[in-house]
């Protein structure tokens, strides 16, 4: 049996979607697959995750500010606080030994420079994967919606935290108001959270709107009956939508068919291939 690792961040549930459309595939070709949010306040020193035994490593994290979101990088990057990762010696990259295969993978929403502005982030990550020991054979990024921005910036002005971290505690706010976190918070604090949370806006379909704009037209420009876009990528509201998820279950399907069932049965070497999937 092969183990994979699927480590991921997220803040509003969209990279966290594609990570368990990765394990579900996994797990049906009979990978024995662990599926690992990063918590940068989980104690990682007494709770290991251990990547001796890891055959593919999936790294994932959304984009915040052209970047891979902080909390991958706080515990695996270079800037992360030190995890031991490994029981036995970290494999050396430059020595090459049993081949261990990386996927890099994200959600973002492009809406300054479309699919362009997932590449620093997927970048990262497979440096990430080669500094453990783990050779990328693939990297996946799709759309993902973002909460309104207006509320998100208004936290951040009025709680002087960082616009990560406030649309962080947005999230959790709307997920479970009455979770410990917000009983026992301060009134005047948790009345700020209250007020901006109440200013989130949605459309018809309960999907966020988008920086408090018209995302979609009602143009009709290829006079098909589809409405027109602001953004490069349609219907952002709604990502990733089911066709996204389907194509993250393609993309793992074609890695594990043609890394994994070998010949052999041994991992095939990459041979400087990288299959991509980024849209
Ligand atoms: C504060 C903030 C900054 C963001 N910055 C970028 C960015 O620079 N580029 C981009 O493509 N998407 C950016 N996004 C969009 C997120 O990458 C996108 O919403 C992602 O799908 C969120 O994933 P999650 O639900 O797993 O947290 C940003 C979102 C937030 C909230």
């Amino acid at each position: 049996m092969r183990n994979a690792i699927i480590m991921y961040s997220s803040i509003t549930g969209n990279t966290e979607k594609v990570a368990q459309v990765f394990e579900s595939v996994l797990k049906a070709h009979n990978f024995n697959t662990a599926l690992e949010k990063v918590y940068p306040q989980r104690d990682y020193a007494s709770g290991p995750i251990f990547f001796d035994d890891c055959d593919l490593l999936c790294l994932g994290a959304p984009i915040i500010a052209a970047m891979p979101y902080r909390e991958l990088s706080s515990v695996i990057g270079w800037s992360g606080k030190h995890v031991e990762l490994f029981k036995g010696p970290r494999p050396n990259p430059s020595q090459p030994g049993r081949l261990r295969a990386g996927i890099a993978f994200s959600t973002f929403g492009g809406t300054v420079a479309g699919p362009r502005e997932c590449i620093p982030t997927l970048e990262l990550e497979k440096e990430y994967l080669q500094l453990y020991g783990f050779t990328p054979v693939g990297q996946f990024a799709c759309p993902g919606k973002q909460l309104r921005h207006g509320p998100v910036d208004e936290l951040n002005a009025r709680l002087k935290i960082d616009i990560d971290d406030a649309q962080a505690l947005l999230q959790r706010f709307m997920d479970d108001p009455d979770s410990a976190e917000f009983t026992s918070m301060d009134t005047g604090r948790l009345e700020i959270i209250r007020k901006v949370a109440s200013k989130m806006d949605f459309d018809e379909n309960g999907n966020p709107l988008m920086a408090g704009e018209q995302v979609m037209f009602d143009n009709d420009p290829l006079g098909n009956g589809m409405k027109g876009s602001k953004y490069i990528h349609y219907n952002l509201q709604d990502r990733p939508h089911q066709r996204d998820l389907k194509m993250a279950e393609y993309f793992m399907t074609e890695i594990i068919e043609d890394f994994f069932l070998t010949a052999d049965g041994q991992i095939r070497q990459p041979m400087g291939a990288m299959y991509s999937c980024i849209y």
